[in-house]
């Protein structure tokens, strides 16, 4: 049985043997980010520097939330605009692998200015047991380099410290719920982002839409488990999907692109089961993103793939 309480004595006590002066922590603002925050926080205080980085494929308002909850938990932080860099950096790239790459080494690159102007030479990543076994740890065939911020580049300044690496998500919410931190309920986001909820290239453009169109699926589906028409799933998003179709406006014809709906039930993220989200729930996420970007997009499908074989996230 997970003991939440031994588990935080055990990770201060070797932080602070393993730490020697400052770190930086990359924080999502998801739940392993901000809880191995907490942590490290509670071991370093003051001589840890939580980053958080807007690449420009951040959920609605994230990097306004990651600051709030920063602020409340009384952590030292930073938010860094480095959407330019993210942008410039995938211009071009479609492999799901090639893009992770790109986006691990973007945020290591930005990781190591921040580090080193703070005088720290460790980068603490709330990376969890998932992460690694999938990114092809202990002689497992890589799933996805995920290693929670992407890939990492072989070539790196900075020491890395992973507190929570050998537990699973359910674990880490127990954890969250004895740290106090109000967001441990919150659904898993992926370090890369967005970007790997782009099929295709990841275009500013296209990062608005799905960013949108995930906006609306999230208010969907939490307002329909409010109103007790459903149990809320363990993840819920949308996917833009490369593949554009002809469609009608009034009479006047249109081709726009194709937005999955994802959620699925799950209880660590290992496996997954795609969610029975009721077809009148459906139909107002449908009818609503395409009304909301009716030049951009004019058809939605829904994902009734369970993991395996599926993954949950589509890269
Ligand atoms: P998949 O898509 O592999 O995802 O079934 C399992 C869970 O992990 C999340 N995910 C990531 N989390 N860095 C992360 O921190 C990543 O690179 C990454 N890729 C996927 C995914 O959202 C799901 O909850």
């Amino acid at each position: 049985m997970f003991d939440p309480e031994k588990f935080t004595n055990d990770a201060i006590e070797k932080l602070k043997s393993d730490i020697d002066g400052k770190a930086v922590i990359a924080c999502s603002g998801g739940v392993d980010s901000t809880v191995a925050t907490v942590l490290v926080s509670r071991a370093i205080g003051d001589q840890l520097l939580a980053v958080h980085v807007d690449t420009g494929y951040m959920r609605k308002d994230e990097s306004k939330i990651v600051s709030e909850l920063l602020t409340e938990m009384g952590v030292n932080f930073r938010v860094v605009n480095a959407s330019q860099k993210f942008f410039d950096g995938l211009k071009g790239v479609t492999e799901p692998e090639h893009k992770r790459r790109v986006i691990g080494e973007a945020f290591i690159r930005v990781f190591e200015k921040e580090a080193e102007e703070f005088g720290s030479r460790y980068l603490v990543q709330g990376t969890i047991a998932p992460d690694w076994i999938e990114s092809g740890g202990e002689l497992r065939d890589t799933i996805k380099s995920h290693h929670n911020v992407g890939a990492l580049p072989e070539e790196m300044n900075l020491t890395l410290i992973e507190p929570l690496r050998d537990i699973y998500k359910d674990e880490v919410r127990k954890l969250g719920r004895y740290l106090g931190i109000s967001i441990a309920e919150k659904q898993p986001f992926p370090g890369p982002g967005l970007a790997v909820r782009i099929i295709g290239e990841p275009t500013p453009e296209r990062a608005e839409i799905v960013r949108e169109a995930c906006w609306i699926v999230e208010e969907e589906l939490e307002a329909a488990a409010a109103a007790g028409k459903m149990e809320l799933p363990w993840q819920y998003f949308a996917v833009l999907t490369p593949v554009q179709t002809v469609g009608v406006q009034g009479d006047i014809r249109a081709y726009g692109y194709t937005i999955c709906v994802r959620a699925v039930q799950s209880i660590d993220g290992m496996t997954a089961a795609y969610s029975k989200v009721p077809h009148e729930v459906l139909e107002r996420i449908s009818r609503r993103i395409t009304n909301t970007m009716p030049d951009k997009v004019n058809r939605i499908v829904y994902d009734i793939t369970d993991k395996p074989p599926g993954t949950i996230e589509w890269e």
